[in-house]
């Protein structure tokens, strides 16, 4: 073989490696684990686990391998923190096919993102959700019980929902004021589904425990091993929440990578996530 053969060879191994890693990167499914403490935990509740799955975007070809890793979870309940389907590419039978695999496996405990704002015909599509046996707790408390101990489960709807399109003022403001009433003379221990993960002080200011949050798509591009991505909607370049568990006084928030993308179809050392969070 001549320089330029092994030159051409070489060439075409390492295009097929990185055509392969960056497969990985952005199809690769991974579990990522947190273990959550808080003194104001009810004892019942040592040892319960959440898993919890955001920003799916109908990637159905992510199903099989996000039904086997949360089915070996193991966890108490799922929460699904939104943008379960895409609003640019919507593909309505692939966001219900994955909650009807996970009904089977733990309760299912759904908000909305803002590209289900989106979706023409949501109203129907949650209806259909509710019917697999998801259950819907936009603006709805629930109570949990375990170990004869209580705490509060309950979600919130996106603001997208009620709020024009690029109005992030407005935006925080009237989200603000709605979970502030929400919440309000609440002392119970409060988690909370949402969708958005730039709220944070106001989940702070609600008495919220902890927030389990998407959105943010890890930012897309992330420094390895580390939770700092390049840019997330509403938040803007390296922004303080992209990804991982962040504590604001006494509020935890975890912020699941997602599965999916959208817009920007493509991530780099930001791998698609599940996540757990179990509570010690
Ligand atoms: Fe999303």
């Amino acid at each position: 073989m001549n320089k330029a053969g092994i030159s051409i060879g070489g060439l075409a191994a390492g295009a097929a490696a990185v055509t392969v890693f960056l497969h990985w990167q952005n199809n690769g499914v991974r579990t990522s684990r947190y273990v959550y403490s808080d003194h104001r935990l009810p004892q019942g509740f040592k040892g319960f686990k959440i898993l919890h799955i955001s920003d799916y975007h109908n990637s159905r070809q992510m199903h099989r391998k996000i039904i086997n890793l949360s089915r070996a979870e193991g966890a108490d309940i799922t929460a699904i923190t939104g943008d379960l389907f895409d609003c640019r590419r919507t593909d309505v039978a692939a966001g219900l096919a994955l909650v009807k695999d996970l009904v089977k496996i733990a309760p299912v405990y759904y908000v909305t993102g803002n590209h289900e704002s989106k979706i023409e015909n949501i109203a129907a599509i949650k209806e259909e959700i509710s019917r697999l046996g998801v259950n819907i707790i936009e603006d709805k408390k629930i109570r949990l019980e375990r170990n004869g101990d209580a705490i509060t489960l309950m979600g919130v709807q996106d603001p997208r929902f009620y709020i024009d399109e690029n109005d992030e003022k407005r935006d925080r403001h009237i989200f603000r004021n709605h979970l502030l009433n929400f919440t309000k003379g609440d002392d119970s221990f409060k988690v909370l589904l949402s969708h958005r993960p730039e709220f944070i002080h106001t989940y702070r200011d609600s008495g919220i425990a902890l927030a389990l949050t998407g959105h943010a798509h890890g930012g897309q591009f992330s420094i390895p091993f580390t939770d700092i991505g390049v840019f997330v909607p509403n938040q803007g370049l390296f922004p303080p929440y992209a990804a991982g568990m962040k504590k604001l006084d006494g509020t935890t928030m975890i912020i699941s990578r997602g599965i999916g993308n959208s817009v920007f179809p493509f991530r780099l050392f930001n791998r698609p996530e599940i996540v757990t969070v179990e509570f010690e």
